[in-house]
């Protein structure tokens, strides 16, 4: 199969949507540690946008990449050292930013970076999860340290990374407060929110201090009012700006950032919420590989609900 073509999108330049080329490349060959996998489907993140544009550098590999850092397929090919995976395998994950990723027919993975798939969710469903969940139960749990009982603030809670970070706090036994507009509104409550303020019309940071959490994924002026509404000794963790440490100290909560790693073990457990109905994907797009700049025009206006994802055939 290695000698084989396949579709794939790439990016020889940085640039608008127009950069994205869909074209003939080789199969990627899979290494020792890694599995070949035949995508089927590939969610759209506002990173592989901004990778398109140069503004974030994953790698410092050559032009030209592939974009695409979420997927749902089949096992083809397991590499020597690949334990725990067979041909036929029906698996997901987010491979590493620093590696071509699933904007393609086929995709070399690490082996540690992928789960077996939901078994109750269609694949297009399934390639929406990783990383905006991974993201989401980094930020609530394992930094903001969110439990049973307590108060967290989800910004955009009709996004990518909002809608499965209300489910999760949901999950988690907490009291859910999230920001909508529109018909985000609704769907952040369906989703499990208790309370949703509509941004455009009430300035959050007017309640005062009442979140034992905030999860900030707006970044910009809504970053910089989250501090006022953070409890004290509670955290404020943003995946959209710089953290201030002093303004945090002075109010004396804590501020966190980070950049997600993958991790194949937590996506299993992700799967087994999913399939006992605890968590459920939102996909509001579902477009052919072949229509990838729209899709990045989708992700590029900020306004989309859930997830975007290009079907793979
Ligand atoms: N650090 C990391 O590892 C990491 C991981 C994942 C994502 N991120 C970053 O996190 C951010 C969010 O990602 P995402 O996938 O969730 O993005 P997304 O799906 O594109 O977010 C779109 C949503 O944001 C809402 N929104 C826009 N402005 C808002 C505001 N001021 N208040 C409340 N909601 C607002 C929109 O609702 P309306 O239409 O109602 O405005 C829309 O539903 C991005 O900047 C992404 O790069 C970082």
């Amino acid at each position: 199969m290695s000698g084989d073509g396949m579709k794939a999108v790439r990016i020889h330049r940085f640039g608008d949507d127009s950069v994205l080329t869909v074209e003939n490349v080789p199969i990627p060959r899979p290494g020792p540690g890694d599995v070949l996998v035949r995508v089927h489907a590939a969610a759209v993140n506002p990173v592989d946008s901004l990778v398109r544009r140069g503004l974030v550098a994953v790698s410092d590999r050559p032009l030209p990449w592939i974009p695409g850092w979420d997927f749902a397929g089949s096992v083809v090919a397991v590499g020597s050292e690949a334990m725990g995976w067979s041909v036929g395998d029906v698996v997901y994950g987010r491979p590493s930013l620093a590696r071509d990723g699933s904007y393609a027919q086929y995709l070399a993975v690490d082996a540690g970076e992928i789960a077996a798939v939901p078994r109750t969710v269609p694949l297009e469903s399934a390639a929406a999860v990783p990383l905006v969940t991974l993201t989401a139960w980094k930020a609530l749990f394992d930094l903001g340290g969110l439990e049973a009982g307590k108060t967290v603030l989800i910004h955009a809670g009709a996004g990518g990374v909002g809608t499965m970070a209300v489910q999760l706090a949901r999950h988690r036994g907490a009291k859910v407060v999230a920001t909508a507009s529109g018909d985000g509104i609704e769907l952040a409550r369906s989703l499990g929110a208790d309370e949703v303020i509509d941004y455009r019309g009430e300035d959050f940071a007017a309640r005062g201090r009442f979140a034992d959490v905030v999860l900030d994924t707006v970044g910009g002026e809504t970053l910089e009012r989250s501090y006022r509404v953070v409890v004290p000794g509670g955290s404020l963790v943003t995946i959209a700006g710089a953290p201030d440490e002093d303004r945090a100290e002075g109010l004396g909560i804590s501020v966190h950032t980070f950049v997600l790693d993958s991790n194949g073990s937590r996506l299993a457990e992700i799967a087994a919420l999913i399939d006992a109905d605890e968590l459920r994907p939102v996909v509001s797009h579902v477009l052919d590989l072949d229509d990838v700049a729209e899709a990045h025009r989708l992700i590029d206006s900020g306004r989309t609900r859930g997830k975007i994802v290009l079907r793979v055939r």
